[in-house]
Protein backbone atom coordinates (compact mmCIF):
# COMPACT_ATOMS: atom_id res chain seq x y z
CA UNK A 1 0.00 0.00 0.00
CA UNK A 2 2.77 2.11 1.01
CA UNK A 3 4.35 1.49 -2.59
CA UNK A 4 0.94 2.45 -4.41
CA UNK A 5 0.92 5.66 -2.55
CA UNK A 6 4.17 6.78 -3.50
CA UNK A 7 3.52 5.95 -6.65
CA UNK A 8 0.73 7.99 -7.10
CA UNK A 9 2.41 10.77 -5.27
CA UNK A 10 5.56 10.52 -6.97
CA UNK A 11 3.33 10.33 -10.60
CA UNK A 12 1.60 13.73 -9.14
CA UNK A 13 -1.95 12.52 -8.60
CA UNK A 14 -3.46 15.78 -7.67
CA UNK A 15 -6.12 13.99 -5.17
CA UNK A 16 -5.64 10.99 -2.77
CA UNK A 17 -8.47 9.87 -0.42
CA UNK A 18 -6.82 7.52 2.12
CA UNK A 19 -9.62 5.77 4.36
CA UNK A 20 -8.38 5.14 7.91
CA UNK A 21 -8.94 5.29 11.06
CA UNK A 22 -5.26 5.60 11.84
CA UNK A 23 -3.98 8.69 11.27
CA UNK A 24 -0.53 8.07 13.26
CA UNK A 25 0.42 5.38 11.08
CA UNK A 26 -0.67 6.82 7.71
CA UNK A 27 0.94 10.28 8.55
CA UNK A 28 3.98 8.41 9.62
CA UNK A 29 4.01 6.58 6.03
CA UNK A 30 3.84 9.82 3.97
CA UNK A 31 6.22 11.55 5.78
CA UNK A 32 8.60 8.26 4.75
CA UNK A 33 7.24 9.17 1.53
CA UNK A 34 8.00 12.42 1.69
CA UNK A 35 11.66 12.39 2.15
CA UNK A 36 12.13 10.41 -1.25
CA UNK A 37 13.11 12.34 -4.09
CA UNK A 38 12.14 14.92 -5.22
CA UNK A 39 11.43 16.16 -1.50
CA UNK A 40 8.36 17.32 -0.10
CA UNK A 41 7.13 19.58 2.65
CA UNK A 42 4.36 17.58 4.33
CA UNK A 43 1.23 20.05 5.47
CA UNK A 44 -1.67 19.17 7.60
CA UNK A 45 -5.02 20.43 7.72
CA UNK A 46 -7.66 20.25 10.01
CA UNK A 47 -10.76 22.06 11.71
CA UNK A 48 -9.22 22.97 15.13
CA UNK A 49 -5.99 24.39 14.31
CA UNK A 50 -6.03 24.83 9.93
CA UNK A 51 -2.69 23.94 8.48
CA UNK A 52 0.57 23.14 10.32
CA UNK A 53 3.85 21.86 8.78
CA UNK A 54 4.35 18.21 9.92
CA UNK A 55 6.74 18.18 12.90
CA UNK A 56 5.77 21.47 14.02
CA UNK A 57 4.30 22.56 16.94
CA UNK A 58 0.24 22.80 16.59
CA UNK A 59 0.27 26.63 17.30
CA UNK A 60 2.84 26.92 14.43
CA UNK A 61 0.11 27.51 12.36
CA UNK A 62 -0.43 29.21 8.86
CA UNK A 63 -2.78 32.16 9.24
CA UNK A 64 -6.25 31.99 8.62
CA UNK A 65 -6.59 28.41 7.37
CA UNK A 66 -9.01 27.15 9.79
CA UNK A 67 -11.82 27.00 7.15
CA UNK A 68 -11.47 24.73 4.32
CA UNK A 69 -12.50 26.92 1.91
CA UNK A 70 -9.15 29.26 2.64
CA UNK A 71 -6.94 26.17 3.85
CA UNK A 72 -7.53 25.09 -0.24
CA UNK A 73 -6.81 28.38 -1.51
CA UNK A 74 -3.59 28.46 0.75
CA UNK A 75 -2.52 25.17 -0.85
CA UNK A 76 -3.04 26.23 -4.35
CA UNK A 77 -0.47 29.74 -3.60
CA UNK A 78 2.01 27.39 -2.26
CA UNK A 79 5.15 26.85 -5.06
CA UNK A 80 7.24 24.38 -3.34
CA UNK A 81 6.64 20.95 -3.89
CA UNK A 82 4.05 19.52 -1.09
CA UNK A 83 1.74 16.86 0.52
CA UNK A 84 -1.77 18.45 1.98
CA UNK A 85 -3.04 16.10 4.30
CA UNK A 86 -6.61 17.17 4.85
CA UNK A 87 -7.67 15.42 8.18
CA UNK A 88 -11.82 14.67 8.52
CA UNK A 89 -12.55 16.93 5.86
CA UNK A 90 -15.52 14.91 4.90
CA UNK A 91 -18.06 16.43 6.47
CA UNK A 92 -17.10 19.61 4.78
CA UNK A 93 -16.93 18.19 1.40
CA UNK A 94 -20.18 18.20 0.15
CA UNK A 95 -19.93 22.04 0.39
CA UNK A 96 -20.11 23.33 -3.07
CA UNK A 97 -17.60 25.98 -2.28
CA UNK A 98 -15.47 23.17 -0.82
CA UNK A 99 -15.66 20.96 -3.59
CA UNK A 100 -15.10 23.74 -6.14
CA UNK A 101 -11.41 25.02 -4.44
CA UNK A 102 -10.18 21.50 -4.51
CA UNK A 103 -11.31 21.38 -8.62
CA UNK A 104 -9.67 24.45 -8.67
CA UNK A 105 -6.82 23.28 -6.80
CA UNK A 106 -6.49 20.12 -9.17
CA UNK A 107 -6.74 22.15 -11.85
CA UNK A 108 -3.55 24.53 -10.92
CA UNK A 109 -1.60 21.76 -9.57
CA UNK A 110 -0.37 20.48 -13.33
CA UNK A 111 3.24 19.89 -13.51
CA UNK A 112 3.66 21.32 -9.47
CA UNK A 113 4.46 17.85 -7.39
CA UNK A 114 1.88 19.03 -5.09
CA UNK A 115 -0.39 16.47 -4.06
CA UNK A 116 -3.58 17.09 -1.64
CA UNK A 117 -4.61 13.67 0.57
CA UNK A 118 -7.91 13.63 2.07
CA UNK A 119 -7.17 11.19 5.16
CA UNK A 120 -10.48 10.21 7.13
CA UNK A 121 -12.07 7.03 8.51
CA UNK A 122 -15.33 7.30 6.65
CA UNK A 123 -15.10 7.98 2.33
CA UNK A 124 -16.88 10.82 0.95
CA UNK A 125 -16.46 11.69 -2.30
CA UNK A 126 -18.84 14.26 -4.02
CA UNK A 127 -19.56 13.24 -7.75
CA UNK A 128 -17.99 16.66 -9.28
CA UNK A 129 -14.71 15.27 -7.56
CA UNK A 130 -15.37 11.06 -8.46
CA UNK A 131 -13.95 11.22 -11.68
CA UNK A 132 -10.73 13.21 -9.84
CA UNK A 133 -9.75 11.31 -7.27
CA UNK A 134 -8.28 8.21 -6.19
CA UNK A 135 -9.36 6.63 -3.06
CA UNK A 136 -6.79 4.40 -0.99
CA UNK A 137 -7.62 1.76 1.75
CA UNK A 138 -4.85 1.88 4.58
CA UNK A 139 -4.36 -1.56 5.56
CA UNK A 140 -3.96 -2.88 8.72
CA UNK A 141 -0.60 -3.88 10.13
CA UNK A 142 0.84 -7.00 8.47
CA UNK A 143 2.74 -9.55 11.07
CA UNK A 144 6.24 -7.59 10.25
CA UNK A 145 4.88 -4.02 11.25
CA UNK A 146 3.29 -6.42 14.33
CA UNK A 147 6.58 -7.55 15.24
CA UNK A 148 7.81 -3.45 15.61
CA UNK A 149 4.75 -3.29 18.29
CA UNK A 150 5.83 -6.39 20.15
CA UNK A 151 9.48 -6.00 20.14
CA UNK A 152 9.03 -2.30 21.58
CA UNK A 153 6.41 -3.64 24.19
CA UNK A 154 9.19 -6.53 25.00
CA UNK A 155 12.03 -4.03 25.56
CA UNK A 156 10.17 -1.44 27.40
CA UNK A 157 9.12 -4.18 29.85
CA UNK A 158 12.43 -5.59 30.04
CA UNK A 159 11.20 -9.15 28.56
CA UNK A 160 12.59 -12.90 28.98
CA UNK A 161 13.49 -13.67 24.91
CA UNK A 162 10.90 -15.46 23.52
CA UNK A 163 11.27 -18.19 21.02
CA UNK A 164 10.27 -17.56 17.10
CA UNK A 165 7.45 -19.88 17.48
CA UNK A 166 5.61 -18.09 20.45
CA UNK A 167 6.34 -14.76 19.01
CA UNK A 168 4.60 -16.00 15.78
CA UNK A 169 1.61 -17.12 17.64
CA UNK A 170 1.69 -13.41 19.56
CA UNK A 171 1.62 -11.81 16.22
CA UNK A 172 -0.61 -14.02 14.35
CA UNK A 173 -3.25 -13.57 17.66
CA UNK A 174 -3.22 -9.48 16.37
CA UNK A 175 -3.88 -9.49 13.09
CA UNK A 176 -6.93 -7.62 12.32
CA UNK A 177 -6.46 -4.86 14.90
CA UNK A 178 -4.91 -1.27 14.63
CA UNK A 179 -1.23 -0.58 15.36
CA UNK A 180 -2.94 1.19 18.25
CA UNK A 181 -5.13 -2.21 19.33
CA UNK A 182 -2.23 -4.06 18.78
CA UNK A 183 -0.23 -1.93 21.13
CA UNK A 184 -2.73 -1.61 24.04
CA UNK A 185 -3.62 -5.67 23.72
CA UNK A 186 -0.10 -6.78 24.11
CA UNK A 187 0.17 -4.11 27.04
CA UNK A 188 -3.26 -5.79 28.20
CA UNK A 189 -1.83 -9.24 28.15
CA UNK A 190 1.36 -8.24 30.07
CA UNK A 191 0.03 -6.30 32.94
CA UNK A 192 -1.70 -9.21 33.66
CA UNK A 193 0.21 -11.55 33.42
CA UNK A 194 3.51 -9.60 33.89
CA UNK A 195 4.65 -11.17 31.44
CA UNK A 196 4.38 -11.73 27.87
CA UNK A 197 4.91 -15.44 26.62
CA UNK A 198 2.82 -18.13 24.93
CA UNK A 199 0.10 -18.27 27.99
CA UNK A 200 -1.25 -14.53 26.75
CA UNK A 201 -1.99 -15.65 23.36
CA UNK A 202 -5.21 -16.16 24.97
CA UNK A 203 -5.25 -12.95 26.65
CA UNK A 204 -4.62 -11.24 23.50
CA UNK A 205 -7.01 -13.32 21.71
CA UNK A 206 -10.05 -12.72 23.52
CA UNK A 207 -9.04 -8.88 23.60
CA UNK A 208 -8.76 -9.18 20.19
CA UNK A 209 -12.27 -10.51 19.81
CA UNK A 210 -13.74 -8.07 22.21
CA UNK A 211 -12.14 -5.06 19.86
CA UNK A 212 -13.55 -6.86 16.82
CA UNK A 213 -16.89 -6.91 18.22
CA UNK A 214 -16.76 -3.23 19.34
CA UNK A 215 -18.18 -1.82 16.56
CA UNK A 216 -21.17 -4.31 16.11
CA UNK A 217 -20.36 -5.51 12.38
CA UNK A 218 -18.25 -8.78 13.07
CA UNK A 219 -18.18 -11.22 15.56
CA UNK A 220 -15.98 -14.02 16.36
CA UNK A 221 -18.11 -17.35 16.18
CA UNK A 222 -17.19 -20.04 18.50
CA UNK A 223 -18.45 -22.94 17.74
CA UNK A 224 -18.17 -26.80 19.55
CA UNK A 225 -20.17 -28.54 16.98
CA UNK A 226 -18.69 -30.61 14.43
CA UNK A 227 -19.87 -31.56 11.03
CA UNK A 228 -21.17 -35.30 12.86
CA UNK A 229 -23.76 -32.85 14.82
CA UNK A 230 -25.21 -32.17 11.12
CA UNK A 231 -27.58 -35.04 9.95
CA UNK A 232 -27.68 -35.85 6.24
CA UNK A 233 -26.46 -33.32 3.77
CA UNK A 234 -24.28 -35.59 2.88
CA UNK A 235 -23.16 -34.01 -0.78
CA UNK A 236 -22.15 -30.49 1.02
CA UNK A 237 -20.28 -32.57 3.99
CA UNK A 238 -18.41 -34.32 1.41
CA UNK A 239 -17.45 -31.21 -0.26
CA UNK A 240 -16.77 -29.43 2.59
CA UNK A 241 -14.39 -32.11 3.96
CA UNK A 242 -12.87 -32.39 0.89
CA UNK A 243 -11.56 -28.71 0.88
CA UNK A 244 -10.03 -29.11 4.47
CA UNK A 245 -6.87 -28.56 3.62
CA UNK A 246 -7.56 -26.04 0.83
CA UNK A 247 -5.90 -22.83 2.84
CA UNK A 248 -2.33 -24.50 3.06
CA UNK A 249 1.03 -24.56 1.46
CA UNK A 250 0.50 -27.24 0.21
CA UNK A 251 -2.65 -27.04 -1.71
CA UNK A 252 -0.98 -23.72 -3.53
CA UNK A 253 2.22 -25.85 -4.30
CA UNK A 254 -0.36 -28.40 -5.87
CA UNK A 255 -1.21 -25.64 -7.86
CA UNK A 256 -5.14 -25.78 -6.75
CA UNK A 257 -6.66 -22.11 -6.31
CA UNK A 258 -8.16 -20.81 -3.27
CA UNK A 259 -12.06 -21.42 -2.49
CA UNK A 260 -13.77 -17.95 -2.68
CA UNK A 261 -17.07 -19.09 -1.02
CA UNK A 262 -19.99 -21.01 -1.01
CA UNK A 263 -23.95 -20.06 -1.22
CA UNK A 264 -26.41 -22.34 0.52
CA UNK A 265 -29.65 -21.74 -0.71
CA UNK A 266 -32.72 -23.81 1.33
CA UNK A 267 -35.44 -24.28 3.53
CA UNK A 268 -35.99 -22.26 6.55
CA UNK A 269 -34.71 -24.28 9.72
CA UNK A 270 -32.72 -27.55 7.62
CA UNK A 271 -29.39 -26.50 9.06
CA UNK A 272 -27.90 -23.74 6.83
CA UNK A 273 -26.44 -22.08 9.52
CA UNK A 274 -25.54 -24.99 11.59
CA UNK A 275 -23.00 -26.14 9.13
CA UNK A 276 -21.88 -22.96 8.41
CA UNK A 277 -20.47 -22.87 11.80
CA UNK A 278 -19.28 -26.57 11.83
CA UNK A 279 -17.45 -25.52 9.06
CA UNK A 280 -15.04 -23.52 10.87
CA UNK A 281 -14.49 -26.35 12.93
CA UNK A 282 -13.59 -28.66 10.13
CA UNK A 283 -11.35 -25.77 8.33
CA UNK A 284 -9.94 -25.17 11.58
CA UNK A 285 -9.95 -21.89 10.69
CA UNK A 286 -11.65 -18.50 12.78
CA UNK A 287 -15.18 -18.10 11.79
CA UNK A 288 -16.32 -14.23 11.83
CA UNK A 289 -20.17 -13.42 11.34
CA UNK A 290 -20.70 -10.37 9.22
CA UNK A 291 -24.23 -8.74 10.15
CA UNK A 292 -25.16 -7.22 7.11
CA UNK A 293 -27.79 -5.31 8.82
CA UNK A 294 -25.56 -3.41 11.22
CA UNK A 295 -23.55 -2.54 8.13
CA UNK A 296 -26.61 0.22 7.69
CA UNK A 297 -26.40 3.19 8.37
CA UNK A 298 -28.26 6.22 7.71
CA UNK A 299 -26.23 8.33 10.07
CA UNK A 300 -23.75 10.22 7.09
CA UNK A 301 -23.32 9.93 3.88
CA UNK A 302 -20.55 7.17 3.20
CA UNK A 303 -21.26 5.80 6.28
CA UNK A 304 -22.11 2.19 5.34
CA UNK A 305 -19.82 2.44 2.93
CA UNK A 306 -17.19 2.72 5.07
CA UNK A 307 -18.48 0.36 7.47
CA UNK A 308 -18.30 -2.81 5.09
CA UNK A 309 -15.04 -1.64 4.26
CA UNK A 310 -13.77 -1.87 7.31
CA UNK A 311 -14.83 -5.05 8.27
CA UNK A 312 -13.55 -6.82 4.82
CA UNK A 313 -10.09 -5.34 5.98
CA UNK A 314 -10.52 -7.00 8.91
CA UNK A 315 -11.84 -10.27 7.83
CA UNK A 316 -8.84 -9.70 5.44
CA UNK A 317 -6.57 -9.09 7.75
CA UNK A 318 -7.36 -12.12 9.91
CA UNK A 319 -7.04 -14.52 7.19
CA UNK A 320 -7.16 -16.95 6.29
CA UNK A 321 -10.48 -17.38 7.93
CA UNK A 322 -14.10 -17.96 7.21
CA UNK A 323 -16.47 -14.69 6.68
CA UNK A 324 -19.90 -16.25 7.54
CA UNK A 325 -23.09 -13.86 5.94
CA UNK A 326 -26.13 -15.30 7.62
CA UNK A 327 -29.46 -14.34 5.60
CA UNK A 328 -27.65 -12.37 3.12
CA UNK A 329 -31.07 -12.22 0.89
CA UNK A 330 -31.90 -9.53 3.81
CA UNK A 331 -29.17 -7.76 3.46
CA UNK A 332 -29.01 -6.90 -0.21
CA UNK A 333 -32.89 -6.90 -0.74
CA UNK A 334 -33.35 -3.27 -1.15
CA UNK A 335 -30.73 -3.95 -3.97
CA UNK A 336 -33.37 -5.47 -6.59
CA UNK A 337 -36.30 -4.11 -7.74
CA UNK A 338 -36.36 -0.16 -9.13
CA UNK A 339 -37.77 1.21 -5.83
CA UNK A 340 -34.66 2.57 -4.27
CA UNK A 341 -36.22 3.12 -1.26
CA UNK A 342 -32.92 3.77 0.63
CA UNK A 343 -31.46 6.26 -1.99
CA UNK A 344 -29.54 3.65 -3.46
CA UNK A 345 -27.36 3.00 -0.57
CA UNK A 346 -27.82 -1.34 -0.68
CA UNK A 347 -27.17 -1.33 -4.03
CA UNK A 348 -23.74 -0.11 -3.57
CA UNK A 349 -23.24 -1.67 -0.74
CA UNK A 350 -23.86 -4.70 -2.89
CA UNK A 351 -21.10 -3.74 -5.91
CA UNK A 352 -18.98 -3.10 -3.54
CA UNK A 353 -18.96 -6.55 -2.03
CA UNK A 354 -19.33 -7.85 -5.39
CA UNK A 355 -16.24 -6.63 -6.19
CA UNK A 356 -14.62 -7.40 -3.10
CA UNK A 357 -15.68 -10.95 -3.49
CA UNK A 358 -14.55 -10.76 -7.38
CA UNK A 359 -10.99 -8.64 -6.77
CA UNK A 360 -10.00 -10.61 -2.87
CA UNK A 361 -6.78 -12.36 -3.13
CA UNK A 362 -6.63 -13.27 0.48
CA UNK A 363 -7.90 -16.18 1.91
CA UNK A 364 -11.03 -15.12 2.78
CA UNK A 365 -13.91 -18.12 2.43
CA UNK A 366 -17.05 -16.27 2.12
CA UNK A 367 -19.96 -18.36 3.52
CA UNK A 368 -23.17 -17.07 3.02
CA UNK A 369 -27.28 -18.37 3.54
CA UNK A 370 -30.19 -17.49 2.23
CA UNK A 371 -33.59 -18.56 2.04
CA UNK A 372 -35.86 -15.89 0.07
CA UNK A 373 -33.88 -16.54 -3.76
CA UNK A 374 -36.14 -13.82 -4.97
CA UNK A 375 -34.71 -11.44 -2.92
CA UNK A 376 -31.34 -12.08 -4.51
CA UNK A 377 -29.51 -9.97 -6.94
CA UNK A 378 -29.39 -12.28 -10.28
CA UNK A 379 -25.83 -11.40 -10.45
CA UNK A 380 -24.81 -12.80 -6.98
CA UNK A 381 -25.50 -16.23 -8.60
CA UNK A 382 -23.91 -15.78 -11.56
CA UNK A 383 -21.46 -19.25 -12.14
CA UNK A 384 -18.00 -18.30 -10.91
CA UNK A 385 -19.08 -15.87 -8.04
CA UNK A 386 -19.51 -18.65 -5.52
CA UNK A 387 -17.23 -21.86 -5.93
CA UNK A 388 -20.90 -23.69 -5.39
CA UNK A 389 -24.30 -22.92 -4.83
CA UNK A 390 -26.11 -25.23 -2.91
CA UNK A 391 -29.63 -26.06 -2.01
CA UNK A 392 -30.72 -27.50 1.13
CA UNK A 393 -33.86 -28.95 0.82
CA UNK A 394 -35.94 -30.52 3.94
CA UNK A 395 -34.19 -33.91 5.30
CA UNK A 396 -35.54 -37.24 3.32
CA UNK A 397 -36.59 -40.29 5.32
CA UNK A 398 -32.91 -41.28 5.79
CA UNK A 399 -31.87 -37.75 6.89
CA UNK A 400 -34.78 -37.03 9.60
CA UNK A 401 -33.74 -40.45 11.43
CA UNK A 402 -30.62 -38.94 11.68
CA UNK A 403 -31.54 -36.04 12.83
CA UNK A 404 -33.34 -37.64 15.46
CA UNK A 405 -29.88 -39.88 16.70
CA UNK A 406 -28.06 -36.71 16.57
CA UNK A 407 -30.72 -34.95 19.01
CA UNK A 408 -31.29 -37.68 21.33
CA UNK A 409 -27.81 -38.58 21.82
CA UNK A 410 -27.21 -34.70 22.23
CA UNK A 411 -29.61 -35.48 25.49
CA UNK A 412 -27.84 -37.98 26.73
CA UNK A 413 -31.03 -40.72 25.68
CA UNK A 414 -30.67 -44.27 24.11
CA UNK A 415 -31.23 -44.04 20.53
CA UNK A 416 -32.57 -47.91 21.10
CA UNK A 417 -35.86 -46.88 23.14
CA UNK A 418 -37.40 -45.29 20.63
CA UNK A 419 -38.57 -46.32 16.86
CA UNK A 420 -36.96 -43.91 14.94
CA UNK A 421 -38.46 -45.70 12.06
CA UNK A 422 -42.35 -44.79 12.98
CA UNK A 423 -41.28 -41.20 13.97
CA UNK A 424 -39.70 -40.81 10.77
CA UNK A 425 -42.48 -41.86 9.17
CA UNK A 426 -44.97 -39.83 10.47
CA UNK A 427 -43.02 -36.21 10.35
CA UNK A 428 -42.39 -36.40 6.99
CA UNK A 429 -42.37 -32.56 5.80
CA UNK A 430 -40.50 -31.53 8.93
CA UNK A 431 -37.07 -29.43 9.06
CA UNK A 432 -34.32 -30.40 11.15
CA UNK A 433 -35.29 -27.28 13.37
CA UNK A 434 -38.98 -28.61 13.69
CA UNK A 435 -38.08 -31.89 14.46
CA UNK A 436 -36.12 -31.16 17.50
CA UNK A 437 -38.74 -28.48 18.51
CA UNK A 438 -40.79 -31.74 18.82
CA UNK A 439 -38.44 -33.29 20.80
CA UNK A 440 -37.95 -30.99 22.83
CA UNK A 441 -41.83 -30.19 23.32
CA UNK A 442 -42.17 -33.99 24.14
CA UNK A 443 -39.01 -33.91 27.06
CA UNK A 444 -41.24 -30.52 28.53
CA UNK A 445 -44.59 -32.54 28.54
CA UNK A 446 -43.01 -35.36 30.39
CA UNK A 447 -40.56 -33.21 33.01
CA UNK A 448 -43.52 -31.63 33.44
CA UNK A 449 -45.07 -34.50 34.90
CA UNK A 450 -41.88 -35.86 36.69
CA UNK A 451 -41.58 -38.74 34.48
CA UNK A 452 -39.67 -39.77 31.81
CA UNK A 453 -40.46 -38.71 27.97
CA UNK A 454 -41.78 -41.73 25.45
CA UNK A 455 -42.41 -42.20 21.99
CA UNK A 456 -45.99 -41.52 22.52
CA UNK A 457 -44.80 -37.74 23.95
CA UNK A 458 -43.09 -37.44 20.54
CA UNK A 459 -45.75 -38.95 18.53
CA UNK A 460 -47.89 -36.58 20.48
CA UNK A 461 -45.35 -33.16 19.67
CA UNK A 462 -44.95 -33.99 15.90
CA UNK A 463 -49.15 -34.65 15.18
CA UNK A 464 -49.59 -31.12 17.08
CA UNK A 465 -46.64 -29.52 14.93
CA UNK A 466 -48.27 -27.62 12.11
CA UNK A 467 -44.44 -27.61 9.82
CA UNK A 468 -43.83 -24.61 7.64
CA UNK A 469 -43.48 -26.30 4.66
CA UNK A 470 -47.67 -27.00 4.76
CA UNK A 471 -47.86 -23.13 6.44
CA UNK A 472 -46.44 -21.71 3.47
CA UNK A 473 -46.20 -24.47 1.10
CA UNK A 474 -46.58 -22.06 -1.68
CA UNK A 475 -42.81 -20.65 -1.02
CA UNK A 476 -41.46 -23.62 0.12
CA UNK A 477 -42.26 -25.47 -3.18
CA UNK A 478 -41.40 -22.62 -5.21
CA UNK A 479 -38.05 -22.38 -3.75
CA UNK A 480 -37.48 -26.01 -4.65
CA UNK A 481 -38.43 -25.42 -7.75
CA UNK A 482 -36.13 -22.45 -8.50
CA UNK A 483 -33.51 -24.23 -6.89
CA UNK A 484 -33.74 -28.04 -7.91
CA UNK A 485 -32.88 -26.47 -11.29
CA UNK A 486 -29.72 -23.97 -10.27
CA UNK A 487 -28.20 -25.32 -6.85
CA UNK A 488 -26.39 -28.14 -5.99
CA UNK A 489 -28.24 -30.58 -3.88
CA UNK A 490 -26.70 -30.94 -0.31
CA UNK A 491 -28.36 -34.36 0.15
CA UNK A 492 -27.07 -37.18 -1.35
CA UNK A 493 -29.83 -38.21 -3.54
CA UNK A 494 -31.92 -36.14 -6.05
CA UNK A 495 -33.93 -39.15 -7.10
CA UNK A 496 -35.82 -39.15 -3.33
CA UNK A 497 -36.51 -35.69 -3.60
CA UNK A 498 -38.59 -36.14 -6.85
CA UNK A 499 -40.52 -38.90 -5.35
CA UNK A 500 -41.20 -36.54 -2.28
CA UNK A 501 -44.52 -34.71 -2.18
CA UNK A 502 -46.28 -32.29 0.13
N1 LIG B 1 -29.66 -31.34 9.33
C1 LIG B 1 -29.72 -31.08 10.64
N2 LIG B 1 -29.09 -31.87 11.52
C2 LIG B 1 -29.14 -31.64 12.83
N3 LIG B 1 -29.81 -30.61 13.37
C3 LIG B 1 -30.45 -29.77 12.56
C4 LIG B 1 -30.44 -29.97 11.15
N4 LIG B 1 -31.16 -28.98 10.59
C5 LIG B 1 -31.59 -28.21 11.59
N5 LIG B 1 -31.18 -28.68 12.79
C6 LIG B 1 -31.44 -28.09 14.11
O1 LIG B 1 -32.20 -26.92 13.93
C7 LIG B 1 -31.49 -25.77 14.39
C8 LIG B 1 -31.76 -24.62 13.45
O2 LIG B 1 -31.15 -24.87 12.19
P1 LIG B 1 -30.40 -23.74 11.39
O3 LIG B 1 -30.39 -22.49 12.19
O4 LIG B 1 -29.10 -24.25 10.97
O5 LIG B 1 -31.39 -23.61 10.19
P2 LIG B 1 -31.30 -22.65 8.94
O6 LIG B 1 -31.33 -23.52 7.76
O7 LIG B 1 -30.16 -21.73 9.10
O8 LIG B 1 -32.68 -21.89 9.06
P3 LIG B 1 -33.04 -20.37 8.69
O9 LIG B 1 -33.24 -20.35 7.22
O10 LIG B 1 -34.33 -20.18 9.43
O11 LIG B 1 -31.94 -19.53 9.16
C9 LIG B 1 -30.05 -26.20 14.41
O12 LIG B 1 -29.31 -25.47 15.34
C10 LIG B 1 -30.15 -27.67 14.76
O13 LIG B 1 -30.25 -27.82 16.16
MG1 LIG C 1 -30.06 -19.70 9.57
Amino acid sequence: MKEELNVLIQAQYPLIYLVTSEEERSEQAIATIAQMKPQRRVYIWTVTHGIVEFGQPRNVTQHNTVSPEAAVEWVIRQREPGIFIFKDLHPFIDSPAVTRWLRDAIASFKDTQKTILLMSPVQNVPIELEKEVVVLDFPLPDMGELNEVLTQQLEQTRSRRITTETREKLLKAALGLTRDEAEKVYRKAHVTASKLTETEVDIVLSEKKQLIRRNGILEYIEEDETLDSVGGLEELKHWLRQRSNAFTERAREYGLPQPKGMLILGVPGCGKSLIAKTTSRLWGLPLIRLDMGRVYDGSMVGRSEANLRNALKTAESISPAILFIDEIDKAFAGSTGSADSDGGTSSRIFGSFLTWMQEKASPVFVMATANRVERLPSEFLRKGRFDEIFFVDLPNNQERKEIFQIHLSKRRRDITRFDLDQLVGICEGFSGAEIEQALIAAMYEAFAQDREFTQLDIIAAIKSTLPLSKTMSEQVTALRDWARQRARPAAASVAEYQRMEF
